[in-house]
């Protein structure tokens, strides 16, 4: 065996050679593996020290439980200091891959976990790729979603073994794909359960088969001329989602395939294709900000939880979605309503959700298991987590936990979903204020990242930590906040949803309100979120946060009235037809940038005050919790960095020009001092 700082080689009796990629840093064993410009240069030498003394074929397999690699090492790439060492590390990583393909036996990348970016170009580089059919073993190449592009011959190899259009497809949305999905797609040559890996892997390379060549259809993909046909269509597809100028990434994806090969070596460092031009542009560092704190959201629920049960009671919209994702994440739950017909509808949609999400039948089957109906709430006394989502009604609360506060083991938590009520008016009546905690769900719950962890008075810090480790443990984002109106995100929300609608009723269209908010990168504009949210709950928050003095909308509250409600009505600020706002009117043809700095001031102007009441730890948690809480334009990176990027004297020049038009909404807060 001979080992480097990075990879382990051993070579046994049939000659055969087995990578293993472990990295360490400092000495000391990561948890995962990923590539540093080091562990790329050890990989060089290990080529070159096999090509002289050539095995009869090499296994490049991973010493992490986890995965087989995570991609480029992050850390490194957000200290490269100019764009031309990021220039430099796409290069190196080129090199060596190439060399890897060079090798002239059989080689053949052993996947198992997750397998991205760097990962997946390097087994993308061996001639064989064999996956693990286990459910958290997923490959794919995220570049895009911070702002680059799959440069370690991900863009080149791709294409050619699988087809454009599929490999387009997985490039220009980042999305991942099991092994089931690689197989069909052509990206992977065996699939075995990981107990088989050994065997199927020696079988592959001491009898190696012809390497997989993709079918005539997806070959003639990247042809000449239908080359500029497919480009132009995926242009077409990515430009009804995002704008060039704010997300390039996409684009030169396309062109960087197109133009250049896949490869950008050949990418003249000015295009605006090239590593160079994509590190100098904001996005890209703004959407690696996210992805690192993303990661510290996930630290948040470092530990053990001790959740095994949870009993959630409501089964309405939230507490119904609730329960089915706990019971996807393998908890056992048990759910409680007034009746059964209650139940009925949420284990429904959990049966829809693990169709979707599990596919095969016994998966399914297993999860619906795992979520029980118990419209007599037995489940109370044995489990370790009640989540309650009833009506949004603090005396009807409090006289639930009242009856089932003496029923809960002595360990138990009580958490509510609560969006409004703060916590201190809900623990009065407790024996053990200290077991209660907010953990706070966004609708809809299976698509929405972060989860709100909320700290009242009494909750003891225990409870809190507990309760961050249960959000990770079902593939949450925690954030901790304080218990106060709104808690971080509505609070931030509401006043840019409001003057919104302020916009509106002076006769502003929803239409070229929504393409202002667009405009400054949002996913949706605010008059359609708020038909999508509901506007019977967006009322209700609204009311909850109003400030003394601002503004009260009014159509808001006629449309309740009248029972239209948005999207789940059919009818609200726009008419809905098979889930679709009918805009009838175009965009005015007006200079949007005022529009969306008059909506989105006073967002930026809330999250200056959150921080500075302590709502939240930093700015950095706060941009975190507003990006993954709302989807408020991620290329700008959160509210506060909008802030800090644009310039704070600018704006709070703009806040003096929009109170002395609009009023003291627009004042800033003291807050503004600080940042
Ligand atoms: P919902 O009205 O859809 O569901 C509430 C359910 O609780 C109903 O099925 C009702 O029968 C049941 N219920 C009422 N009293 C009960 C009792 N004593 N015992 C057992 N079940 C009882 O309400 P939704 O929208 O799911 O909201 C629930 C909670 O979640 C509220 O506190 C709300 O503020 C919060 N929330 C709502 C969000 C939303 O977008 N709808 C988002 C985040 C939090």
């Amino acid at each position: 065996m001979q080992s480097w700082k990075h990879w382990r080689l051993e070579r046994d009796a049939d000659n055969l050679a087995w990578l293993y990629f472990d990295k360490s840093h400092a000495e000391q064993s990561e948890s995962t593996n990923t590539f540093s410009s080091e562990a790329l240069r050890e990989l060089a030498d290990i080529c070159a020290q096999l090509k002289t003394n050539a095995p009869k074929g090499l296994a490049i397999l991973s010493a992490k439980e986890n995965g087989f690699a995570a991609g480029a090492d992050i850390d490194e790439f957000t200290t490269l200091k100019s764009a031309e060492e990021a220039y430099a590390f796409t290069k190196l990583g080129n090199d060596v891959f190439d060399q890897v393909e060079a090798l002239p036996f059989p080689t053949l990348a052993m996947i198992h976990g997750f397998c991205m970016g760097g990962g997946t170009e390097l087994s993308l580089a061996c001639r064989y790729r064999l996956m693990d059919d286990g459910p958290k073993t997923k490959m794919a190449l995220p570049e895009v979603m911070i702002g680059i592009v799959p440069g370690w011959g991900g863009a080149k190899r791709m294409p050619r073994l699988i087809g454009a259009l599929q490999a387009l497809d997985l490039m220009l949305s980042g999305r991942g794909v099991d092994a089931r999905k690689a197989k069909r797609m052509g990206l992977v040559d065996v699939v075995t359960p990981r107990r088989h890996f050994m065997n199927a892997a020696r079988l592959l390379l001491l009898q190696p088969p012809a390497p997989h060549r993709p079918g005539f259809k997806d070959a003639l993909s990247n042809a000449p001329l239908i080359r500029d046909i497919v480009a132009g269509i995926s242009r077409r597809q990515v430009a009804k989602k995002v704008r060039k100028d704010q997300y390039p990434a996409p684009y030169a994806i396309i062109d960087l395939w197109q133009k250049f090969g896949g490869d950008p070596r050949n990418v003249p460092h000015d295009d605006p294709t090239s590593i160079v031009s994509l590190f100098k542009h904001p996005t890209a560092g703004n959407l690696i900000r996210i992805f690192k704190l993303q990661d510290r959201l996930k630290s948040l629920g470092a530990g053990e939880s001790g959740i095994k049960h949870v009993h959630v009671i409501g089964a309405g919209v939230m507490g119904g979605d609730i329960a089915a994702w706990c019971a996807l994440r393998g908890l056992s739950v048990t759910l409680q309503d007034l009746d059964h017909a209650r139940v009925a509808p949420a284990i429904k949609r959990a049966a829809d959700l693990y169709q979707r999400r599990l596919k095969q039948p016994h998966l399914i089957q297993a999860a619906l298991d795992r979520l029980m109906p118990d419209v007599k709430g037995d489940g109370v006394a044995h489990c370790d987590l009640v989540i309650e989502a009833i009506v949004e009604n603090a005396e009807i609360k409090k006289k639930l936990y009242a009856q089932i506060e003496p029923r809960l083991k002595p360990g138990a938590i009580l958490a509510t979903n609560t969006s409004s009520i703060p916590l201190q008016e809900l623990s009065g009546g407790l024996a053990r204020p200290e077991r209660l905690v907010g953990i706070h769900f966004f609708n809809p719950v299976a698509q929405m990242m972060l989860v709100e962890v909320v700290q009242g008075a009494a909750t003891a810090a225990e409870v809190m930590k507990a309760a961050q480790a249960f959000v990770k443990k079902i593939d949450k984002l925690p954030l901790p906040v304080k218990s106060a109106p709104g808690f971080l995100v509505n609070r931030i929300l509401t006043p840019y949803m409001t003057e919104a609608q302020v916009m509106l009723e002076e006769g502003i269209a929803a239409e070229t309100i929504d393409a202002a908010a667009r405009d400054f990168g949002m996913p949706m504009g605010p008059i359609e979120l708020a038909d999508t949210v509901g506007l019977d709950v967006g009322l209700a928050v609204g009311k909850e946060l109003a400030k003394p003095g601002g503004p009260q909308p009014r159509k808001i509250q006629e449309l309740v009235a009248a029972k239209k409600f948005g999207k789940k009505s059919g009818e609200g600020f726009y008419k809905w037809v098979a889930g679709k706002p009918q805009k009838t009117k175009t965009a005015a043809a007006v200079d949007l940038a005022p529009l969306w700095m008059r909506m989105t001031l006073p967002a930026v102007n809330e999250a200056v005050a959150c921080v500075r009441e302590g709502i939240v730890a930093d700015a950095d948690l706060c941009d975190a919790g507003v990006i993954f809480g709302t989807g408020f334009a991620p290329h700008r990176g959160g509210p506060l960095n909008y802030l800090r990027s644009a310039g704070k004297e600018k704006l709070l020049a703009e806040m003096k020009v929009l109170e002395a038009k609009h009023g003291a909404r627009f004042a800033a807060d003291p807050g503004w001092a600080g940042i």
